[in-house]
Protein backbone atom coordinates (compact mmCIF):
# COMPACT_ATOMS: atom_id res chain seq x y z
CA UNK A 1 0.00 0.00 0.00
CA UNK A 2 1.68 3.20 -1.08
CA UNK A 3 1.91 6.27 1.94
CA UNK A 4 -0.19 9.26 1.51
CA UNK A 5 2.68 11.60 0.78
CA UNK A 6 2.02 15.22 3.44
CA UNK A 7 2.15 18.43 1.49
CA UNK A 8 5.09 20.03 2.46
CA UNK A 9 3.39 23.67 3.04
CA UNK A 10 0.10 24.38 4.72
CA UNK A 11 -2.23 27.13 4.90
CA UNK A 12 -2.38 27.96 9.04
CA UNK A 13 -6.06 26.82 8.51
CA UNK A 14 -5.38 24.06 6.12
CA UNK A 15 -2.58 22.93 8.66
CA UNK A 16 -4.92 22.78 11.63
CA UNK A 17 -7.64 20.84 9.76
CA UNK A 18 -5.20 18.30 8.25
CA UNK A 19 -3.94 18.20 11.69
CA UNK A 20 -7.11 16.99 13.46
CA UNK A 21 -7.25 14.96 10.09
CA UNK A 22 -4.32 13.12 10.82
CA UNK A 23 -4.74 12.97 14.84
CA UNK A 24 -8.27 10.84 13.83
CA UNK A 25 -6.21 8.78 11.24
CA UNK A 26 -3.52 8.10 13.38
CA UNK A 27 -6.30 7.11 15.97
CA UNK A 28 -7.69 4.96 13.26
CA UNK A 29 -4.11 3.23 12.04
CA UNK A 30 -4.93 5.09 8.70
CA UNK A 31 -1.82 5.33 6.22
CA UNK A 32 0.67 7.92 7.40
CA UNK A 33 4.02 9.35 6.06
CA UNK A 34 6.47 6.94 7.36
CA UNK A 35 8.30 8.70 10.27
CA UNK A 36 11.93 8.75 10.39
CA UNK A 37 11.86 6.18 13.46
CA UNK A 38 9.56 4.01 11.38
CA UNK A 39 11.64 3.71 8.33
CA UNK A 40 14.46 2.65 11.09
CA UNK A 41 12.85 0.03 12.08
CA UNK A 42 11.62 -1.34 8.93
CA UNK A 43 15.59 -1.02 7.87
CA UNK A 44 16.24 -2.69 10.73
CA UNK A 45 13.66 -5.45 9.97
CA UNK A 46 14.92 -5.95 6.61
CA UNK A 47 18.52 -6.59 7.48
CA UNK A 48 17.34 -9.11 10.67
CA UNK A 49 15.28 -11.11 7.77
CA UNK A 50 17.31 -10.37 4.77
CA UNK A 51 20.33 -12.75 7.14
CA UNK A 52 18.22 -15.35 7.47
CA UNK A 53 18.23 -18.73 5.63
CA UNK A 54 15.46 -19.19 2.83
CA UNK A 55 12.39 -21.19 3.82
CA UNK A 56 12.83 -24.27 1.57
CA UNK A 57 15.98 -24.72 3.58
CA UNK A 58 14.50 -24.46 7.45
CA UNK A 59 11.39 -26.52 5.85
CA UNK A 60 13.59 -28.99 4.53
CA UNK A 61 15.34 -29.18 7.91
CA UNK A 62 12.09 -30.51 9.44
CA UNK A 63 11.19 -32.91 6.35
CA UNK A 64 8.26 -30.42 5.43
CA UNK A 65 8.85 -29.06 1.47
CA UNK A 66 7.60 -25.55 1.42
CA UNK A 67 6.95 -23.97 -1.80
CA UNK A 68 3.99 -21.45 -3.89
CA UNK A 69 1.55 -21.10 -6.42
CA UNK A 70 3.55 -19.83 -9.36
CA UNK A 71 2.98 -19.28 -13.46
CA UNK A 72 5.43 -19.08 -15.81
CA UNK A 73 4.84 -15.30 -16.69
CA UNK A 74 5.19 -14.36 -12.93
CA UNK A 75 8.82 -15.98 -13.67
CA UNK A 76 9.75 -13.49 -16.39
CA UNK A 77 10.61 -11.10 -13.94
CA UNK A 78 13.98 -11.90 -12.60
CA UNK A 79 13.70 -10.96 -9.59
CA UNK A 80 10.25 -12.78 -8.78
CA UNK A 81 12.21 -15.71 -10.67
CA UNK A 82 15.26 -15.63 -7.95
CA UNK A 83 13.51 -14.66 -4.77
CA UNK A 84 11.32 -18.00 -5.94
CA UNK A 85 14.22 -20.56 -6.77
CA UNK A 86 15.80 -18.93 -3.22
CA UNK A 87 12.84 -19.92 -1.17
CA UNK A 88 10.97 -22.82 -2.63
CA UNK A 89 11.27 -26.36 -2.83
CA UNK A 90 8.06 -27.30 -4.52
CA UNK A 91 5.47 -25.49 -6.72
CA UNK A 92 2.50 -25.48 -7.92
CA UNK A 93 0.87 -24.56 -10.90
CA UNK A 94 -2.52 -21.81 -9.96
CA UNK A 95 -4.07 -22.21 -13.15
CA UNK A 96 -2.28 -23.97 -15.75
CA UNK A 97 -2.96 -27.41 -14.83
CA UNK A 98 -7.28 -26.88 -14.19
CA UNK A 99 -9.03 -28.12 -17.27
CA UNK A 100 -10.04 -25.00 -18.81
CA UNK A 101 -6.42 -23.91 -19.23
CA UNK A 102 -5.31 -26.92 -20.88
CA UNK A 103 -8.09 -27.62 -22.55
CA UNK A 104 -10.41 -24.83 -23.52
CA UNK A 105 -11.77 -26.71 -27.19
CA UNK A 106 -12.87 -30.17 -26.56
CA UNK A 107 -10.41 -32.75 -27.98
CA UNK A 108 -7.07 -30.26 -27.63
CA UNK A 109 -4.78 -29.95 -24.60
CA UNK A 110 -2.28 -27.38 -24.18
CA UNK A 111 0.31 -28.64 -21.36
CA UNK A 112 2.82 -25.76 -22.61
CA UNK A 113 2.97 -23.71 -19.30
CA UNK A 114 2.56 -27.09 -17.25
CA UNK A 115 5.76 -28.67 -19.12
CA UNK A 116 7.72 -25.20 -18.35
CA UNK A 117 6.63 -25.29 -14.73
CA UNK A 118 8.01 -28.45 -14.64
CA UNK A 119 11.17 -27.42 -16.28
CA UNK A 120 11.81 -25.16 -14.03
CA UNK A 121 11.21 -26.87 -11.33
CA UNK A 122 13.49 -29.50 -12.84
CA UNK A 123 15.97 -27.46 -12.91
CA UNK A 124 16.23 -25.35 -9.64
CA UNK A 125 15.76 -28.82 -7.58
CA UNK A 126 12.25 -28.41 -7.07
CA UNK A 127 9.40 -30.76 -6.92
CA UNK A 128 6.06 -30.20 -8.79
CA UNK A 129 2.39 -31.17 -7.08
CA UNK A 130 -0.66 -30.77 -9.46
CA UNK A 131 -3.93 -28.42 -9.06
CA UNK A 132 -6.90 -29.72 -9.88
CA UNK A 133 -8.74 -32.59 -11.29
CA UNK A 134 -12.30 -32.88 -9.92
CA UNK A 135 -13.93 -29.38 -9.25
CA UNK A 136 -16.86 -27.56 -10.42
CA UNK A 137 -14.72 -24.75 -11.04
CA UNK A 138 -12.45 -23.86 -13.92
CA UNK A 139 -14.49 -26.12 -16.02
CA UNK A 140 -14.11 -25.28 -20.03
CA UNK A 141 -17.67 -24.80 -21.54
CA UNK A 142 -17.44 -27.44 -24.14
CA UNK A 143 -16.76 -29.79 -20.59
CA UNK A 144 -19.73 -28.25 -18.55
CA UNK A 145 -21.89 -28.85 -21.03
CA UNK A 146 -20.93 -32.31 -21.92
CA UNK A 147 -21.16 -33.23 -18.74
CA UNK A 148 -24.90 -31.76 -18.01
CA UNK A 149 -26.07 -33.69 -20.74
CA UNK A 150 -23.90 -37.36 -19.68
CA UNK A 151 -25.85 -40.06 -17.77
CA UNK A 152 -23.40 -41.46 -15.11
CA UNK A 153 -21.98 -43.79 -17.42
CA UNK A 154 -20.88 -41.23 -19.86
CA UNK A 155 -19.68 -39.15 -16.89
CA UNK A 156 -17.95 -41.55 -15.80
CA UNK A 157 -16.10 -41.76 -18.96
CA UNK A 158 -15.60 -38.20 -19.43
CA UNK A 159 -13.62 -38.80 -15.37
CA UNK A 160 -11.40 -41.51 -16.77
CA UNK A 161 -10.39 -39.75 -20.41
CA UNK A 162 -9.60 -36.27 -18.15
CA UNK A 163 -7.37 -38.19 -15.53
CA UNK A 164 -5.48 -40.52 -17.75
CA UNK A 165 -5.09 -37.57 -20.41
CA UNK A 166 -3.43 -35.22 -17.48
CA UNK A 167 -2.74 -36.97 -14.58
CA UNK A 168 -1.52 -39.88 -17.32
CA UNK A 169 0.97 -37.05 -18.87
CA UNK A 170 2.96 -36.48 -15.65
CA UNK A 171 2.77 -39.78 -14.34
CA UNK A 172 5.96 -39.98 -11.85
CA UNK A 173 6.15 -36.63 -11.87
CA UNK A 174 4.31 -34.52 -9.46
CA UNK A 175 4.72 -35.86 -5.78
CA UNK A 176 0.89 -35.14 -5.32
CA UNK A 177 -2.57 -34.56 -7.08
CA UNK A 178 -5.54 -32.31 -5.56
CA UNK A 179 -7.55 -35.27 -6.46
CA UNK A 180 -11.10 -33.29 -5.80
CA UNK A 181 -11.36 -30.01 -4.98
CA UNK A 182 -13.98 -28.68 -2.63
CA UNK A 183 -16.86 -30.73 -2.81
CA UNK A 184 -18.12 -29.39 0.20
CA UNK A 185 -20.59 -26.49 0.21
CA UNK A 186 -23.50 -26.82 3.17
CA UNK A 187 -24.96 -23.63 1.25
CA UNK A 188 -25.86 -25.82 -1.25
CA UNK A 189 -28.00 -28.17 0.64
CA UNK A 190 -27.50 -31.07 -0.75
CA UNK A 191 -27.05 -34.06 0.98
CA UNK A 192 -24.22 -34.19 3.57
CA UNK A 193 -23.64 -30.96 2.52
CA UNK A 194 -22.00 -31.88 -0.95
CA UNK A 195 -21.52 -29.05 -3.35
CA UNK A 196 -24.06 -29.12 -6.15
CA UNK A 197 -21.10 -29.73 -8.91
CA UNK A 198 -21.47 -30.77 -11.96
CA UNK A 199 -19.72 -33.85 -10.89
CA UNK A 200 -22.34 -34.81 -8.44
CA UNK A 201 -25.22 -34.05 -10.31
CA UNK A 202 -23.69 -36.26 -13.34
CA UNK A 203 -22.75 -39.05 -11.16
CA UNK A 204 -24.18 -38.80 -8.26
CA UNK A 205 -22.15 -38.91 -4.69
CA UNK A 206 -19.83 -41.44 -5.75
CA UNK A 207 -17.70 -39.04 -8.03
CA UNK A 208 -15.64 -38.30 -4.93
CA UNK A 209 -14.78 -42.16 -4.17
CA UNK A 210 -14.18 -43.18 -7.90
CA UNK A 211 -12.41 -40.22 -8.86
CA UNK A 212 -9.71 -41.33 -5.63
CA UNK A 213 -10.19 -45.11 -6.92
CA UNK A 214 -9.63 -43.98 -10.77
CA UNK A 215 -6.54 -41.77 -9.65
CA UNK A 216 -4.56 -44.57 -7.36
CA UNK A 217 -4.60 -46.52 -11.11
CA UNK A 218 -3.52 -43.90 -12.96
CA UNK A 219 -0.69 -42.32 -11.26
CA UNK A 220 -0.20 -44.30 -7.68
CA UNK A 221 3.27 -42.49 -7.12
CA UNK A 222 1.52 -39.09 -6.41
CA UNK A 223 0.03 -38.72 -3.14
CA UNK A 224 -4.15 -38.44 -3.32
CA UNK A 225 -5.30 -35.05 -1.46
CA UNK A 226 -8.79 -33.65 -1.01
CA UNK A 227 -8.82 -29.88 -0.72
CA UNK A 228 -10.71 -27.59 0.22
CA UNK A 229 -11.12 -23.62 1.91
CA UNK A 230 -13.13 -22.28 5.09
CA UNK A 231 -12.81 -25.07 6.88
CA UNK A 232 -10.32 -23.52 9.61
CA UNK A 233 -13.37 -20.83 10.01
CA UNK A 234 -15.82 -22.60 9.67
CA UNK A 235 -17.26 -25.40 11.72
CA UNK A 236 -20.71 -26.24 9.68
CA UNK A 237 -17.90 -26.74 6.37
CA UNK A 238 -15.45 -28.41 8.62
CA UNK A 239 -18.09 -31.33 9.84
CA UNK A 240 -19.04 -32.27 6.79
CA UNK A 241 -15.69 -32.49 5.26
CA UNK A 242 -14.64 -34.62 7.66
CA UNK A 243 -18.43 -36.93 7.91
CA UNK A 244 -17.22 -37.32 3.91
CA UNK A 245 -13.68 -38.01 4.63
CA UNK A 246 -14.88 -40.68 7.16
CA UNK A 247 -17.13 -41.96 4.98
CA UNK A 248 -14.49 -42.93 1.92
CA UNK A 249 -12.08 -44.28 4.86
CA UNK A 250 -14.58 -46.75 6.14
CA UNK A 251 -14.94 -47.72 2.11
CA UNK A 252 -11.16 -48.17 2.15
CA UNK A 253 -11.28 -45.29 -0.88
CA UNK A 254 -7.55 -44.68 -1.71
CA UNK A 255 -7.31 -40.81 -0.08
CA UNK A 256 -3.86 -40.53 1.35
CA UNK A 257 -4.15 -36.84 2.42
CA UNK A 258 -6.08 -33.76 2.90
CA UNK A 259 -5.52 -30.08 1.76
CA UNK A 260 -6.11 -27.53 4.26
CA UNK A 261 -6.13 -24.57 1.56
CA UNK A 262 -5.73 -22.08 4.44
CA UNK A 263 -6.76 -18.82 2.28
CA UNK A 264 -7.43 -17.13 6.32
CA UNK A 265 -8.96 -13.86 7.30
CA UNK A 266 -8.03 -11.15 9.65
CA UNK A 267 -10.32 -11.38 12.90
CA UNK A 268 -11.97 -14.49 11.95
CA UNK A 269 -11.57 -16.87 14.48
CA UNK A 270 -9.86 -20.37 13.80
CA UNK A 271 -12.09 -22.32 16.18
CA UNK A 272 -13.01 -25.66 14.12
CA UNK A 273 -9.24 -26.34 13.46
CA UNK A 274 -8.12 -27.85 16.15
CA UNK A 275 -10.68 -30.30 16.41
CA UNK A 276 -10.38 -30.71 12.17
CA UNK A 277 -6.56 -31.12 12.57
CA UNK A 278 -7.43 -34.32 15.61
CA UNK A 279 -9.85 -35.82 13.25
CA UNK A 280 -7.39 -35.53 10.01
CA UNK A 281 -4.88 -36.87 13.08
CA UNK A 282 -7.42 -40.08 14.11
CA UNK A 283 -7.81 -40.90 10.54
CA UNK A 284 -4.26 -41.09 9.56
CA UNK A 285 -4.07 -39.09 6.55
CA UNK A 286 -1.69 -36.67 5.98
CA UNK A 287 -1.76 -33.04 6.17
CA UNK A 288 -0.94 -30.46 3.26
CA UNK A 289 -1.16 -26.55 3.57
CA UNK A 290 -2.12 -26.10 0.56
CA UNK A 291 -3.16 -22.42 -0.56
CA UNK A 292 -1.68 -19.95 2.73
CA UNK A 293 -2.41 -16.38 1.76
CA UNK A 294 -3.83 -13.95 4.64
CA UNK A 295 -6.76 -11.67 3.70
CA UNK A 296 -7.21 -8.28 5.69
CA UNK A 297 -9.25 -6.08 4.06
CA UNK A 298 -8.81 -3.17 6.56
CA UNK A 299 -6.61 -1.55 3.22
CA UNK A 300 -6.51 1.82 5.27
CA UNK A 301 -4.17 0.73 7.31
CA UNK A 302 -0.04 1.06 6.78
CA UNK A 303 2.09 -1.73 5.37
CA UNK A 304 3.51 -2.01 9.47
CA UNK A 305 0.12 -2.22 10.37
CA UNK A 306 -0.89 -4.69 7.83
CA UNK A 307 1.80 -7.06 8.08
CA UNK A 308 1.54 -7.44 11.73
CA UNK A 309 -1.79 -8.45 11.29
CA UNK A 310 -1.31 -10.97 8.98
CA UNK A 311 1.56 -12.32 10.84
CA UNK A 312 -0.42 -12.52 14.20
CA UNK A 313 -3.06 -14.65 11.92
CA UNK A 314 -0.57 -16.76 10.48
CA UNK A 315 0.84 -17.51 13.97
CA UNK A 316 -2.20 -18.47 15.74
CA UNK A 317 -2.73 -20.83 12.58
CA UNK A 318 0.29 -22.58 13.21
CA UNK A 319 0.23 -22.70 16.41
CA UNK A 320 -2.83 -24.97 16.01
CA UNK A 321 -1.72 -26.66 13.63
CA UNK A 322 1.60 -28.06 14.61
CA UNK A 323 0.52 -28.56 18.10
CA UNK A 324 -1.28 -31.29 16.40
CA UNK A 325 0.31 -32.10 13.48
CA UNK A 326 3.41 -31.52 11.00
CA UNK A 327 2.49 -30.97 7.33
CA UNK A 328 4.15 -32.86 4.52
CA UNK A 329 4.04 -29.39 2.53
CA UNK A 330 3.43 -26.33 3.39
CA UNK A 331 2.63 -23.97 0.17
CA UNK A 332 1.56 -20.31 -0.19
CA UNK A 333 -1.17 -19.24 -2.93
CA UNK A 334 1.47 -16.93 -4.33
CA UNK A 335 4.60 -15.66 -3.26
CA UNK A 336 4.47 -12.53 -3.33
CA UNK A 337 1.96 -9.57 -3.17
CA UNK A 338 2.89 -8.64 -6.79
CA UNK A 339 0.85 -11.61 -7.71
CA UNK A 340 -2.42 -12.75 -5.57
CA UNK A 341 -5.52 -13.18 -6.68
CA UNK A 342 -6.71 -11.29 -3.27
CA UNK A 343 -5.94 -8.20 -5.23
CA UNK A 344 -8.48 -9.32 -8.71
CA UNK A 345 -12.05 -8.31 -7.81
CA UNK A 346 -13.06 -10.83 -10.74
CA UNK A 347 -11.80 -13.79 -8.11
CA UNK A 348 -12.13 -11.83 -4.92
CA UNK A 349 -15.44 -10.31 -3.95
CA UNK A 350 -14.52 -8.48 -0.99
CA UNK A 351 -11.89 -6.35 -2.71
CA UNK A 352 -14.13 -5.20 -5.46
CA UNK A 353 -11.80 -2.09 -6.19
CA UNK A 354 -9.35 -4.19 -6.55
CA UNK A 355 -7.37 -2.46 -3.79
CA UNK A 356 -3.79 -3.96 -2.91
CA UNK A 357 -3.12 -5.88 -0.26
CA UNK A 358 -0.65 -8.00 1.33
CA UNK A 359 -1.64 -11.53 2.47
CA UNK A 360 2.05 -13.03 1.19
CA UNK A 361 5.23 -13.77 2.29
CA UNK A 362 6.98 -11.23 0.20
CA UNK A 363 6.13 -8.08 -1.04
CA UNK A 364 5.88 -6.66 -4.65
CA UNK A 365 9.47 -6.00 -4.50
CA UNK A 366 10.21 -9.28 -3.12
CA UNK A 367 11.07 -8.16 0.34
CA UNK A 368 10.58 -10.87 3.51
CA UNK A 369 7.76 -9.26 5.06
CA UNK A 370 6.27 -10.12 8.73
CA UNK A 371 4.74 -13.08 7.60
CA UNK A 372 8.04 -14.41 5.98
CA UNK A 373 9.32 -14.06 9.50
CA UNK A 374 6.63 -15.84 11.01
CA UNK A 375 6.21 -19.00 8.77
CA UNK A 376 10.66 -18.89 9.43
CA UNK A 377 10.14 -18.90 13.22
CA UNK A 378 7.08 -21.44 12.96
CA UNK A 379 8.67 -23.80 10.93
CA UNK A 380 12.17 -23.67 12.73
CA UNK A 381 11.37 -23.85 15.97
CA UNK A 382 9.12 -27.68 14.97
O1 LIG B 1 -4.54 -16.23 -18.48
C1 LIG B 1 -5.81 -16.54 -19.01
C2 LIG B 1 -5.99 -15.88 -20.33
O2 LIG B 1 -5.03 -16.38 -21.25
C3 LIG B 1 -7.38 -16.15 -20.82
O3 LIG B 1 -7.61 -15.45 -22.04
C4 LIG B 1 -8.40 -15.72 -19.79
C5 LIG B 1 -9.79 -16.10 -20.25
O4 LIG B 1 -10.67 -16.01 -19.15
O5 LIG B 1 -8.17 -16.39 -18.55
C6 LIG B 1 -6.87 -16.12 -18.04
O6 LIG B 1 -6.71 -16.94 -16.94
C7 LIG B 1 -7.23 -16.51 -15.71
C8 LIG B 1 -6.31 -17.20 -14.70
O7 LIG B 1 -6.77 -17.00 -13.38
C9 LIG B 1 -4.88 -16.70 -14.82
O8 LIG B 1 -4.83 -15.39 -14.45
C10 LIG B 1 -8.66 -17.02 -15.56
O9 LIG B 1 -9.53 -16.25 -16.35
C11 LIG B 1 -9.09 -16.87 -14.10
O10 LIG B 1 -10.34 -17.49 -13.91
C12 LIG B 1 -8.07 -17.59 -13.21
O11 LIG B 1 -8.45 -17.40 -11.86
C13 LIG B 1 -7.84 -18.35 -10.96
C14 LIG B 1 -8.97 -19.05 -10.19
O12 LIG B 1 -8.42 -19.93 -9.19
C15 LIG B 1 -9.85 -19.87 -11.11
O13 LIG B 1 -9.09 -20.91 -11.66
C16 LIG B 1 -6.95 -17.60 -10.00
O14 LIG B 1 -5.82 -17.08 -10.71
C17 LIG B 1 -6.47 -18.55 -8.90
O15 LIG B 1 -5.71 -17.83 -7.91
C18 LIG B 1 -7.65 -19.22 -8.21
O16 LIG B 1 -7.14 -20.14 -7.30
C19 LIG B 1 -8.11 -20.86 -6.51
C20 LIG B 1 -7.66 -22.31 -6.42
O17 LIG B 1 -7.52 -22.87 -7.70
C21 LIG B 1 -8.63 -23.11 -5.55
N1 LIG B 1 -8.75 -22.49 -4.22
C22 LIG B 1 -9.16 -21.08 -4.25
C23 LIG B 1 -8.15 -20.28 -5.08
C24 LIG B 1 -8.48 -18.79 -5.06
O18 LIG B 1 -9.70 -18.57 -5.68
Amino acid sequence: MDQIKAPLTLSRRAFLGTSAVVAAGAAAGLVLPLSLRAQEQDKALQAELDALPPLRQVAADKGIDFGAAVEPIYLQDNDFSDAFIKECAILVPEWSLKWAAYAPTEGRLVFDDVDQLLRFAGAHGMKMRGHTLIWYAAMPDWAKAALAAASPARAEQMMESLCYSVAGRYRGRLTSWDVVNEAIEPKDNQDNGLRASPWLQAMGPDYIEKAFRLMAAVDPSAQRVYNDYAVEHNQEKADAMVAMLRRLKERDVPIQAVGLQAHLSVGKDLAPLAKLCKDIKDMELDLLITELDVEDTSYWLNDAAHDQRVADTARAFFDTVFSLLKPKQILTWGLSDRHTWLADPKWNSHNPLGLSTRPLPLDKGCRRKLLWKTLYQQISAL
